[in-house]
């Protein structure tokens, strides 16, 4: 992609495609004036009618476009609404700068694209947010239509930049940090978007290899007997049930001045059935997508190479279906994690968090100063919050704070459930040190939450449980639909800012 700061005024910007963001209560002639350009007089008068004609207001989210036959230098002007002026943030542009993409450069044939937005206080999140928006707006996936005509595609070859003011060196590495981060995501999307009969755990395990050396990553992967060691019981005994084999993934990105280890873990239930505790059809249907925490970290990753901050990064994925074979777990099964403690496995359709023990438990043996896990964890959890925000909870409000103002930024919403004493009574079980499922619609994300507690120590630890907003049913703003790898923009924000 390349990217381009425009220093002509909107009429004599050569692209495919101008953009002027307007706001609900500004006319367009205000906005063109505050972007100091001098519109031919007809022309405006052209564009007065036609926003007319369409009933334009500049509400948020609302894109009308209309060719120039020469007017101004680009073929085509696009008005998109900004909503109204007090409300404009980053996230309003990362969203336009998506909304536009995917209705213009997908299956269209525009290739350049020059958005005129309005400034915030900081030029280059904003840059960065943008560069971010239309390249995920700009997703695609057609590895399995074969027919030509179903495939779609996107041109965009370059981003142009009117009216922003800021430095080229900035500008240059803002747009760095925004492609590498949203193509991570997109990345990741892929590996979500691949169904489960082809992305089994040793393929994710392959996919995780082969990128992650491509980009100066060490990987590890750990197969069963190695697994076995390590003492995971409880990661093993979710993988019994299935014929394909699980794997450890294990990701290390150093830096030689990095004072502390940020470990990102990741669920990768390739399919989740349920197991035994086998779910309903109408739940099964889109459970390739509970990999998508280990989608998130893997992917994160990937971008935190590329963009060499000053902290090491270790990201551990345990990798396996959830089936009900012949060897499955049987609910009411004993399992022993790696830390020793005993596990009565009531429910194996709880298995993400059985999988998640381990993981955690290596993580911290490996030597994390700090722990973020990510997980498809609990339907509870998109009944509180439903396809629009993660739960996140842990031990340190320290942490939970910064990766909530970390995903305000990056356009990510997180919402604290709480971690009350009083769930763990429900996980209190008569032959064990604890059982892996509470009580069946009650606080089933807070008591997951409380389950992976007895597997960290007083190190910082945050869970984010992404469930809901991993997957859509259509497109929203810079989220596709399908599985939507939610979480690796705020990771990469907030391991790019634990540098020293
Ligand atoms: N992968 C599911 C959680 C899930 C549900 C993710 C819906 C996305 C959408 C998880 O493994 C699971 O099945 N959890 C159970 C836990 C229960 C048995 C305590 C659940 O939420 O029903
Ligand atoms: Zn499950
Ligand atoms: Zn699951």
């Amino acid at each position: 992609m390349e990217y381009k700061l425009e220093t002509s005024p909107l009429d004599k910007v050569d692209s495919g495609l101008v953009v002027v963001g307007v706001f609900q209560d500004q006319s367009v002639e205000e906005a063109i004036k505050a972007i100091q350009s001098n519109f031919p007089q007809q022309f405006l008068q052209k564009i007065a009618q036609f926003m007319q004609e369409e009933n334009f207001k500049g509400s948020a989210d609302q894109i009308i476009s209309l060719p120039t036959y020469g007017d101004i230098a680009s073929k085509k002007l696009v008005l998109a609404g900004l909503g109204k002026s007090q409300d404009y943030c980053i996230q309003q542009a990362r969203k336009l700068a998506a909304n536009i993409t995917r209705r213009f450069c997908v299956n269209g044939k525009t290739e350049k694209i020059c958005l005129f937005v309005p400034s915030t206080e900081n030029a280059e999140s904003l840059v960065q947010a943008i560069v971010e928006g239309a390249i995920l707006g700009s997703y695609t996936f057609n590895k399995y239509r074969s027919g030509k005509d179903d495939k779609k595609q996107s041109n965009l070859a370059q981003i142009g930049f009117g009216s922003i003011k800021i430095d080229a060196g900035l500008f240059e590495k803002a747009c760095q940090r925004g492609e590498a981060i949203a193509e991570s995501v997109n990345f990741a999307r892929q590996l979500i978007a691949e169904p489960a009969n082809h992305l089994t755990p040793s393929r994710l395990a392959e996919e995780a290899r082969t990128k992650g050396q491509e980009y100066g990553l060490v990987v590890e992967i750990l197969e069963q007997p190695q697994i076995e060691k390590l003492g995971m019981g409880s990661f093993l005994g979710v993988a019994k049930g299935a014929k394909e084999l699980p794997r450890l993934i294990v990701m290390r990105y150093k830096h030689d001045q990095a004072k502390k280890t940020v470990a990102l873990v990741g669920k990768g239930i390739t399919f989740d059935s349920g197991g035994l505790s086998l779910k309903p059809a109408q739940s099964m249907e889109h459970m390739k997508y509970d990999m998508s925490g280990a989608a998130c970290v893997i992917a994160s990753a990937l971008a935190i190479a590329k963009l060499k901050p000053k902290v090491n990064v270790l990201v551990v994925v345990g990798a396996t279906e959830n089936m009900p074979g012949g060897q499955a777990l049987h609910p009411g099964d004993v399992v022993t994690a790696m830390n020793g403690k005993t596990i009565e496995v009531n429910n194996t359709d709880a298995e993400g968090r059985l999988v998640l023990a381990d993981a955690l438990c290596y993580a911290l043996q490996e030597g994390a100063d700090e722990v973020v896990d990510v997980a498809t964890l609990t339907g509870a959890c998109v009944t509180a919050l439903g396809r629009v925000a993660a739960g996140i909870m842990g031990n340190s409000q320290d942490l939970i704070d910064t990766l909530i103002n970390r995903g305000k930024e990056a356009g990510e919403k997180f919402w604290q459930l709480p971690m009350y004493d009083e769930y763990k009574e429900s996980l209190k079980s008569d032959i064990a040190d604890l059982k892996n499922a509470g009580s069946r619609g009650e606080a089933g994300t807070s008591c997951a939450a409380m389950f992976l507690k007895e597997f960290v120590d007083s190190r910082p630890w945050a869970h984010m449980d992404v469930a809901g907003p991993s997957w859509l049913d259509k497109d929203r703003d810079e989220c596709n639909k399908g599985g939507t790898a939610f979480g690796v923009r705020t990771l990469c924000y907030h391991v790019l800012n634990s540098q020293n």
